[in-house]
């Protein structure tokens, strides 16, 4: 690229900041309502909202009041959901078997908001952790998270998500060959329309802490998640997770977590040009949250830059806690 620039005087940055209509009408990219998926904690019981102590702001709902947050974000005009499962310990066990239950927590929940919010989408996650009882998101034998069982456990979990109308189905897992496996039986079942967004480039991060508190898996988690998820020293490597995981049949990608990793989102975004999409995970949400808790930062003015950073980073969409705030305050509430 060749830059062309007057020499100063001639050239004044400071002309096209002047004014807010100047720096609007300049604008490069905008933060629209249509990029937001908002994640939501659900929970058994009815008339639960049930605060999540690491995310001030965020509850676990039970069913009846994800149906009215669904009906709030669909008035909104937030396009997608994606559902978190908080999982009680009975329901928890080393083979997982919760998860492909056609009638677990996060399947009836979608069947209920489906039926009670046909206009949204809904996203859940294909991954073991919330029913595992050794937290991981694959199936542990003899201390080893092992890869090719765990593919087995997770076609059929994605199966019966698909089948409670789940639109999209996020493999979050980081298992190797997952997608194309999801992607085979998704076909095999007359699912041919369920889409997949793959957590291509999903670091092991320190900044899951708080979502491990609300699904109830940090006291579960023995370890961590090193052997599947992505180092972060690593950028090339992100880079053939999501070719792979195109190459198996991923319609969308995913950088995880999202401020840390803008870097990524901009190489994905060049180098594939395919929908990508950011999610700016719990760790980051808080942060912002408890800085601005403390006074120490304007918390909705925090929000609203790093939400567009992930627009100039080349995001097509934001997974983010906040989507409900920041779609009121876009919709000038
Ligand atoms: C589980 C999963 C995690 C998140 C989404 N799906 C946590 C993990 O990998 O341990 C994190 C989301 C967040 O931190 O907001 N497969």
């Amino acid at each position: 690229m060749s830059l062309i620039t007057a020499p100063f005087p001639l050239a004044r940055s400071r002309r096209l900041r002047r004014t807010d209509w100047l720096r609007d009408m300049g604008g490069e990219n905008q933060l629209t309502v249509d990029d937001l998926i908002w994640p939501i904690f659900v929970r058994e019981g009815t008339g639960v909202i049930e605060p999540v102590a690491s995310m001030p702001g965020v509850n676990r709902l039970s069913i009846d009041e994800a149906v009215k947050a669904a009906n709030q974000a669909a008035a909104f005009g937030i396009p997608c959901i994606a559902l978190f499962p908080y999982t009680e310990a009975k329901d928890k066990n080393p083979d997982c078997t919760e998860a492909f239950n056609p009638d677990n927590l996060v399947n009836r929940a979608t069947r209920a908001i489906k039926a009670a919010v046909p206009n949204i989408g809904i996203m859940l996650d294909v991954a073991l952790d919330p029913y595992n009882s050794d937290g991981h998101d694959g199936l542990v034998r003899d201390g080893i998270i092992v890869n090719d069982e765990s593919l087995m456990a997770l076609e059929k979990q994605a199966l019966v998500q698909a089948e409670s109308g789940a639109d999209i189905l996020g493999p979050s897992d980081m298992m190797d060959g997952r997608i194309g496996i999801i992607r085979h039986a998704l076909e095999a079942n007359d699912f041919t329309d369920v889409s997949i967004m793959s957590y291509s480039a999903k670091y092991a991060s320190a900044f899951y802490g708080p979502f491990r508190d609300a699904v109830g898996a940090s006291g579960a988690l023995k370890g961590d998640k090193k052997t599947y998820q992505i180092n972060s020293a690593n950028s090339d490597e992100a880079m053939r997770e999501v070719a792979r995981d195109l190459s198996e049949g991923a319609d969308m990608v995913m950088v995880k977590p999202g401020m840390p990793y803008l870097d990524i989102c901009r190489r994905v975004k060049d180098e594939f040009k395919v929908p990508t999409f950011a999610y700016q995970v719990s760790g980051e949400y808080a942060m912002i949250v408890a800085a601005g808790q403390n006074g120490w930062i304007d918390q909705d003015k925090a929000m609203l830059e790093s939400l567009m950073a992930f627009k100039r980073a080349g995001c097509d969409g934001i997974l983010t806690y906040f989507a409900p705030k920041v779609a009121e305050m876009l919709n000038g509430n």
